[in-house]
């Protein structure tokens, strides 16, 4: 908001009425890629805005989010992590489904190509209901380490009040006997 940037940007964009079917205004990457100015600056507007945050990870969203995403991740000094539609990626995977208009359609992620703890940021072209873009995060959200600092602080917790427990119980039998 507010960037001269912006208003190139967006006349760079062709809305093609009604494609693929009737009724939707179609948002037509292509022809900002085709325009040198607009698409660099659209990916250095994303590379100032994340670089300095500790990301290391951009996943990009098949297919018009793999041609942002690559060029904002050399940016940011991260690796590229595709997400895939299914059964392309030929590792073991993780899956995450998300409704459609009609029907449902699925994200996959390489297994053991984001660590758990690591900072990223999912790119696509756009979001319309949502549902590609929060199935892209939530995929990388069940990479959260299985004890983080807080949950491995109420496990030491958890641990000490059983054994406090066991003191107490024997100290109450050795009353008692
Ligand atoms: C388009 C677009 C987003 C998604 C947004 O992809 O590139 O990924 O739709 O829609 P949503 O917010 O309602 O989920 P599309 O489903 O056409 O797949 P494609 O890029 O593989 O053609």
């Amino acid at each position: 908001k507010g960037d001269p940037r912006l208003q190139a940007i967006s006349q760079a964009i062709r809305v093609v009425p009604h494609f693929p079917k009737h009724g939707i205004m179609f948002q037509d990457i292509t022809t900002l890629l085709l325009d040198h100015k607009a698409f660099k600056d659209t990916v250095d507007i994303f590379v100032d805005r994340y670089r300095d945050m500790h990301i290391s990870v951009v996943a990009g969203i098949e297919a018009r989010g793999f041609m942002f995403g690559p060029s904002i991740a050399l940016g940011i000094g991260a690796k590229f992590v595709p997400l895939r539609k299914p059964r392309k990626l030929p590792g073991e995977v993780i899956s995450e489904k998300y409704a459609l208009e009609y029907g449902t359609d699925c994200l996959e992620l390489h297994v053991g190509a984001v660590q758990p703890g690591e900072r990223a940021i999912v790119i696509d072209d756009l979001v319309a209901t949502g549902g590609t873009l929060s199935a892209g995060v939530k995929l990388l959200g069940d990479l959260q380490p299985l004890f983080g600092v807080g949950e491995g602080l109420s496990l030491f917790v958890y641990i000490l009040f059983f054994f406090i427990s066991l003191v107490m119980v024997q100290w109450m039998w050795s009353l008692l006997s």
